[in-house]
């Protein structure tokens, strides 16, 4: 097609995020920038200062009584059920009633006429305890005897036993990874304003309008279609909004619709971090046989997590973890186990990947392990493991891995990096260098798209083109700042053939689109494209039949062109077919849907084929240490990444970036810490240190694989984008390690557990010295 016969911009081509202007200039609405309506009142939670106690009594007295506040919520004041659960499990509480379970959770909200006189007086609440002894980590937990917080999965394939007697080499080791904090760059928030009869509106920071909205009803006590939930945009999700904003829009809506009055609640950025969900620490124990070759003969995973006090999304997480404890790699004989464990700290919850980095590392840990205890380079030993041919293409859970691109794309990788040459000069740096150490390590990345709740595999949307010729799209996914809107308005401007500019990008609201799953598991543009692709179609078969039987010409003869329709020999602009459509009476408006194929999985047998597809990436890292201080720096980063065929290259490798950037800071400065009694003390950006822009490799080349393509029909061929980038990340936790290895010339695989913060480093370093 030549050039002029497709409208320019639309997919496949770099487009700035819609919003790109107003959010550098502070002109982006987000929840907290709406015109507060006149007597808007604001809540606080007023939170446990133990983490495990019966409760004896609570007296608020004093709290009623502090200047500005109008009401104490308590769960006395919840109308309908008290249980923002997200999976249906009834473990959670909006406010507990007979025993808290973690420092810092909710137990009342302070409703004032100003936020500050809301926040003052929730601290003034006196509560007797009845203490009760507390686990705060799985360890700990199991050792009280603690219960799994939801049932665990098993995966199994082949006979573990049998793998391992024909192995000569055994390796038997455990390592801790750490939590994650979303740090998003706007909190939670909610701001509920009643509407007559038993009608709510909130609106919010979620990636799950839908839940929030079923949530809100449930605790109300009324039906769904009493409420509704907006959300324009969210500074930021991560996995962190899927399911924690259910309690804000709870305490929001309880209280608007008790005091007909508006009601916003924000917590400041330590309740939000102390309150609120984080990912999923794990315990991860493996047990991995191999023979001479450094080929993998058995696995044996158990995979403990941090779930804190309730189920949450723990049940699906740790699912995550095992779906991708293999990692790209092909176990012939295989048993992982997750190990869900219930403990006294704040419920974890999705992040980036949803459990999946955690099973990650541990197949990158294994490789490692398997390439000191053999002397050789690991990515020679991640070769030898790659998912290959028939009979090496089954994963754990069965499903057969039939889209492998990685031996193409490592290899593109390792020679544009130049691996082997640079390895080899830090091998011989290292020789030299007497305090700087260096390391590098080519990593790569198989992730699996689709929701394993199978049934979340579906979006709608909802498109109007009003009579002068603009549209107006509006689909059930959420922006977070990953480009979902400017991605779904291109696939619309292209099936039009319309400038981007005249769509009109809408926020999502419950009232537009019903039944949404959340904006996750990267799944946006795979399933809102399609959705709005599929009510695109159903307007341009009317305006084509339309168009057809006006000018008496064949259906054939009708073709979009940019901005005009072209049909049979003449052209008319599209506003004009359109006004025409309207004045004969044609149905200018229609909802899509869409349900992602061939998908299944059966839980209790532990087989199917959870995933559409997988997306693919690799990243080599170099890094230098200083084995003085155990303080380390970037030096570069090496990326190829399979977006399939992008909607949005530039789009495409921001989130590339930028998942990069989050997936190293989890495994290096990211340390969450709770003391004795519970009390998460890393808990505001003072005392957590997220990645800097000065601590971003010094060079940084990141690509797509510009030849990839997605075999399956998804979304204009291209692939999620979203959490897979996530894992590149380990290329620099696996480069460190080598940086410390050095230290005892190769000779160990060092304990490094992650994040490899400098104290780790430089303690992992003091433990290898005189092993070398
Ligand atoms: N990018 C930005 N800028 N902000 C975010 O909050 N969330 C990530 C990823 N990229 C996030 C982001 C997560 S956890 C997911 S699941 C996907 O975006 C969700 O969006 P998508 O499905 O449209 O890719
Ligand atoms: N990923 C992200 N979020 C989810 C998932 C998932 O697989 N399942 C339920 N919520
Ligand atoms: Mo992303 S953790 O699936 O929101």
């Amino acid at each position: 097609m030549k050039d002029h016969q497709t409208i320019s911009g639309a997919v496949h081509h770099d487009r700035q995020h819609d919003s790109a202007i107003k959010h550098v200039t502070g002109r982006a609405e987000y929840t907290d920038d709406i015109a507060e309506p006149y007597g808007t009142l604001h809540a606080y939670l007023g939170v446990s200062t133990v983490a495990h106690a019966n409760i004896r009594s609570i007296d608020l007295s004093a709290v009623r009584a502090a200047r500005g506040v109008v009401d104490v919520l308590t769960a006395d004041d919840i109308p309908g059920v008290n249980d923002i659960s997200p999976t249906g499990k009834h473990d959670e509480p909006v406010f507990p009633t007979e025993k808290v379970e973690f420092h810092g959770q909710p137990m009342f909200a302070v409703i004032a006429e100003t936020r500050d006189a809301a926040r003052r007086a929730a601290e003034l609440a006196e509560v007797d305890y009845e203490l009760l002894p507390h686990a705060l980590d799985p360890v700990q937990a199991q050792e009280a005897g603690y219960p799994m917080i939801t049932d665990p999965l098993k995966l199994e394939r082949g006979d573990v036993e049998a793998g391992r007697k024909g192995a000569p080499h055994r390796i038997q080791a455990q390592m801790t990874v750490g939590g994650q904090d979303h740090m998003y760059l706007e909190g939670h928030i909610a701001f509920a304003i009643p509407g007559e009869d038993e009608d709510v509106t909130v609106h919010c920071s979620t990636q799950h309008p839908s839940e929030a909205q079923h949530m809100v009803a449930h605790v109300l006590g009324v039906a769904n279609n009493a409420v509704t939930v907006n959300v324009r945009r969210m500074g930021g999700g991560f996995g962190g909004k899927e399911s924690q904003m259910n309690l804000f829009c709870a305490v929001a809506a309880i209280a608007a619709k008790k005091h007909n009055r508006p009601v916003k609640i924000r917590p400041d950025r330590d309740q939000d971090m102390t309150a609120t969900g984080k990912r999923h620490d794990f315990v991860i124990d493996y047990d991995v046989a191999f023979d001479d070759a450094g080929r993998i003969q058995a696995v044996e995973g158990g995979f403990a997590a941090r779930c804190g006090y309730s189920s949450d999304l723990s049940g699906p997480v740790t699912d995550r973890a095992l779906f991708h404890a293999d990692n790209a790699y092909f176990y012939p004989n295989v048993l992982l186990k997750s190990r869900p464990m219930k403990t006294n700290t704040v419920s974890n919850t999705a992040f980036r990947g949803f459990g999946g980095p955690q099973g990650v590392v541990a197949a990158e840990r294994m490789i490692e392990e398997i390439a000191y205890a053999l002397g050789k380079d690991p990515l020679d030993v991640r070769k030898a493991n790659f998912y290959g041919e028939d009979g090496r293409d089954l994963t754990p859970y069965h499903q057969k891995v039939e889209d492998n691109i990685l031996d193409r794309l490592i290899g593109e990788l390792e020679e544009n990096a130049k691996y082997r040459k640079r390895r080899e000069e830090i091998i011989a740096f290292n020789k030299e260098s007497k305090i700087i150490k260096k390391g590098i390590a080519l990593t790569p990345v198989k992730f699996g798209i689709s929701f394993t709740a199978t049934w979340y595999n579906q979006a709608g949307s909802l498109i109007h083109v009003y009579n002068d010729g603009s549209i107006h799209l509006n689909h059930g996914g959420t922006e977070m700042g990953q480009g979902l809107n400017t991605k779904v308005a291109q696939v619309v401007a292209d099936a039009f053939q319309v400038d981007f500019e005249r769509i009109k990008i809408t926020k999502t609201t419950t009232e537009k689109v019903p039944n949404t799953s959340a904006t996750a598991a990267s799944s946006g543009s795979d399933l809102n494209g399609m959705a709005a692709l599929d009510a695109a179609e159903q307007i341009i078969a009317r305006l084509t039949k339309f168009a057809a039987e006006k000018y008496e010409v064949s259906e054939a003869e009708v073709e979009f062109l940019p901005n005009r329709v072209r049909v049979g020999s003449e052209e008319i602009p599209f506003d004009t077919l359109v006004k025409e459509a309207y004045m004969a009476r044609v149905h200018l408006s229609a909802a899509g849907f869409y349900k992602t194929p061939e998908i299944h999985w059966d839980r209790a047998a532990g087989k199917g084929q959870p995933f559409f597809y997988y997306a693919y990436g690799a990243s080599c890292s170099e890094v230098s240490v200083d084995t003085l201080t155990g303080e380390y720096r970037v030096e570069r980063t090496d990326i190829l990444h399979d977006v399939g065929r992008s909607l949005n290259p530039v789009l495409d490798k921001g989130q590339v970036e930028g998942a990069f950037i989050q997936g190293m800071g989890w495994l290096t400065t990211e340390e969450l810490w709770w003391d004795g009694e519970g009390r998460l003390r890393t808990h505001a950006p003072s005392t957590y240190k997220i990645p800097l822009a000065s601590d971003r490799p010094r060079i940084f080349n990141t690509q797509l694989a510009q030849w990839s393509v997605n075999k399956k029909r998804t979304i204009k061929r291209s692939k999620a984008v979203g959490e897979p980038p996530f894992m590149l990340g380990i290329s620099v936790f696996e480069a460190l390690s080598m940086a410390v290895a050095s230290t005892a010339d190769y000779k160990v695989c060092p304990r490094l557990d992650a994040p490899a913060t400098p104290e780790r480093v430089l303690m992992a370093i003091e433990t290898l010295k005189g092993q070398g």
